[in-house]
């Protein structure tokens, strides 16, 4: 089994090398991205091993059609970058739904931690032998009201941590967690009212078309005065230059991104010697109430081996079996867990 990996980095070949051979899978390791000028690389390979930033539009699914390249494995949970509805038929899509719920939570409450207690900027003072703590006053969450957005799998994780630290924890869901409501701890609110009295609001819903801009200039509006903001989730939850508007008008306390509506380009490599065109994003780097992780929420050795099994697990059971628990399929006008294989002949 011959599978092309696009988007490759070397934490990825340490994890994917150490359980690829057991399961009679072999990689073969392109450092581009998938794109339309790029699928052609794909010629000859039983399926291809994708990320968050390649593009599987209907351009690259035609091309993988004709040249017979039937898997694209998502190394990922979120599949916004594959247009399910055009896959339908032509190629399985497989995902991992999950791979460390806790790295992501972990790395929204480090984020956090780091923006209102000025890590950031103690550490850079420190080293410089700077002991002033001037400005660097920070606030207690003990008693803070947080608002999470999506409580699936790493909504719940980052609930509980603040449950944790003594905060007051709302939430909205398009479907909520009748069992987490019952538990006493979350209490379900309208969005409205989640982002009109949350000192902190924390994105963990999956990037649709729904869900697109949920964070814009009117909602921000709405929110508290001094509000922070933290999206570990997609770029495009929120509205970049509505953000930086809210930031520059004091309106937003804080925010801390790990993910970025224009990431696609930049996020992942070293772009240290050369000149940002994305004015916003380098606008808010500058500030310095913001922080930006480039898309590492998911960066640690469990979630890395954990991705790196499954994935080659549901390669291996959608070559051998043709279905797979872990396929995604547009089949119903909605994309759903397809656990038949039925959704391509
Ligand atoms: P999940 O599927 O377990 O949970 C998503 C939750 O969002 C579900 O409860 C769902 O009902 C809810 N939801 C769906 N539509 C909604 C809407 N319109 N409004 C409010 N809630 C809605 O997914 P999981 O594993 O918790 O991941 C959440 C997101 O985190 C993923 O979609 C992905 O975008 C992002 N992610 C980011 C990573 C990073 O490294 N920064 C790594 C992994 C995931």
């Amino acid at each position: 089994m011959k599978i092309a990996f696009f988007d490759a980095k070397p934490y990825d070949r340490d994890s994917f090398d150490s359980v690829a051979k057991q399961y009679g899978v072999e990689f073969k390791y392109f450092e581009t991205k998938l794109y339309e000028d790029t699928v052609d690389l794909a010629q000859g390979y039983d399926g291809v091993c994708v990320f968050v930033n390649d593009t599987v539009n209907a351009y690259v699914i035609d091309r993988l059609y004709e040249m017979g390249v039937k898997i694209v494995a998502l190394r990922c949970a979120g599949f916004n970058n594959v247009d399910m509805k055009y896959a339908y038929g032509k190629v399985h899509v497989l995902r991992v739904p999950a791979y460390s719920p806790y790295a992501v939570a972990e790395h929204a409450m480090a984020l956090l931690l780091t923006s209102i207690r000025r890590i950031h900027k103690a550490y850079i003072r420190s080293r410089d032998f700077n002991f002033s703590l001037s400005g660097l006053t920070g606030f207690d969450l003990h008693g803070k009201t947080v608002g999470v957005i999506g409580t699936g799998k790493i909504g719940k994780v980052f609930a509980s941590i603040c449950n944790g630290f003594g905060m007051k924890v709302l939430a909205y869901d398009k479907f909520p967690d009748k069992a987490l409501a019952e538990g006493g701890n979350v209490e379900y609110v309208e969005l409205s009212e989640l982002f009109e009295k949350s000192d902190i609001i924390s994105l963990h819903c999956p990037l649709s078309d729904e869900t697109y801009h949920i964070i814009d200039d009117k909602v921000i509006e709405s929110c508290k005065k001094g509000v922070v903001l933290i999206n570990t989730s997609r770029g495009a939850l929120v509205d970049a230059e509505a953000l930086l508007e809210g930031i520059k008008s004091r309106k937003v306390g804080a925010a801390c991104l790990d993910v970025y509506e224009e990431e696609s380009d930049l996020f992942f490599e070293d772009n240290s010697g050369h000149i940002l065109d994305d004015d916003v994003l380098a606008r808010l780097i500058s500030m310095p109430n913001v922080i930006v992780t480039s898309h590492q929420a998911f960066l640690t050795r469990e979630a890395l081996q954990n991705i790196a099994e499954t994935t080659v697990q549901n390669i291996a059971e959608m070559l051998m079996k043709n279905k797979c628990p872990n396929e995604l399929c547009y089949r119903f006008g909605e994309t759903k867990d397809c656990k038949d294989g039925k959704c391509f002949d």
